[in-house]
């Protein structure tokens, strides 16, 4: 098992508090809750991998960088907010929010094994450009480093489960099922778990009374945060690492048009959702 970085690596007497920009600052909480989270996919991914100890002992690794993913940027967010409270701010997140596919999970809801590494491959594509565009975004140079970081690992996560989902002796399924799973998995990411980590990080528990949870809104309130760290390259990329994983070449015309129309899905989101963002900040 390689050595993983630790959080001592991270150079924190370099935090800078005037560099810290707000919405980049909420998007970071929110991340902060769905990194730390992991132990449940890991549990998850056991169960679809319940004969295949090698497979497991792999999964366990990666769960173990994600929640390391959570306590870094948890502990930034600690120290660029001094009112977050990650510990409390987790508890509340867990307490409420549990993916429906958890519960009594036995198998995977993606109908095959090849079928669960391709939506994995779609996350880690997500999380790579993410904390990519992050780190562009940043010039919080403590935030930049944790970024960078992170992007690397899930980079290599993403080549993690597309070289397993290669391994698998089950026949793959056709493209177009291929298609439907990872365009499935990218819809997902509009479920509860992001907007209610982004409430539960946001707002106060002192404030949950006065303050109640839509998902609709905040789940706007987070895309209006995240959404502008993008720019095109990021966004192109990400659509070719998807493509990749379903077996298209990354330079195809298909791809390509793909990346374009994603880039403009997302100025198009970045721009709609900036008004609940304004509304939101007003309220808090
Ligand atoms: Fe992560
Ligand atoms: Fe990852």
């Amino acid at each position: 098992m390689r050595n993983h970085w630790t959080l001592d690596i991270i150079d924190w007497s370099k935090f800078d508090a005037a560099k810290v920009e707000p919405a980049l600052l909420r998007a970071v909480k929110a991340a902060s809750l769905v990194e730390y989270n992991a132990k449940d996919y890991v549990e998850y991914l056991r169960q679809v991998f319940r004969d295949d100890a090698e497979t497991i002992a792999v999964i366990e690794q990666w769960g173990a960088e994600e929640v390391q993913h959570g306590d870094a940027l948890g502990r930034w967010a600690e120290m660029a907010d001094p009112t977050f409270k990650f510990a409390e701010a987790f508890a509340r997140f867990r307490k409420g929010y549990t993916p429906p596919h958890f519960v009594n999970a036995d198998g995977s809801i993606r109908g095959s094994r090849i079928g669960e590494l391709i939506a994995r491959c779609v996350v880690e594509c997500g999380t790579s450009s993410g904390y990519t565009a992050l780190r562009d975004a940043s010039d919080e140079p403590v935030l930049k480093q944790i970024a960078g970081l992170i992007a690397a690992d899930e980079f290599r996560h993403y080549r993690l489960f597309y070289d397993l989902m290669h391994q698998q002796t089950e026949q793959l399924p056709a493209f177009w099922e291929r298609l439907r799973i990872a365009a499935t998995r990218v819809s997902e990411a509009e479920d509860d778990e992001l907007a209610y980590a982004f409430y539960c990080a946001n707002v106060p528990a002192e404030r949950t009374g006065e303050i109640k949870y839509d998902r609709k809104a905040y789940f706007n309130m987070y895309q209006a945060c995240a959404m502008k760290m993008y720019r095109r390259p990021h966004v192109e990329r990400m659509t070719a690492m998807i493509g990749r994983a379903i077996g298209l070449h990354p330079e195809s015309r298909v791809v390509k048009w793909s990346g374009r129309a994603f880039w403009e899905v997302i100025r198009w989101r970045a721009w709609a959702a900036g008004d609940d963002q304004h509304d939101e900040r007003r309220a808090a």
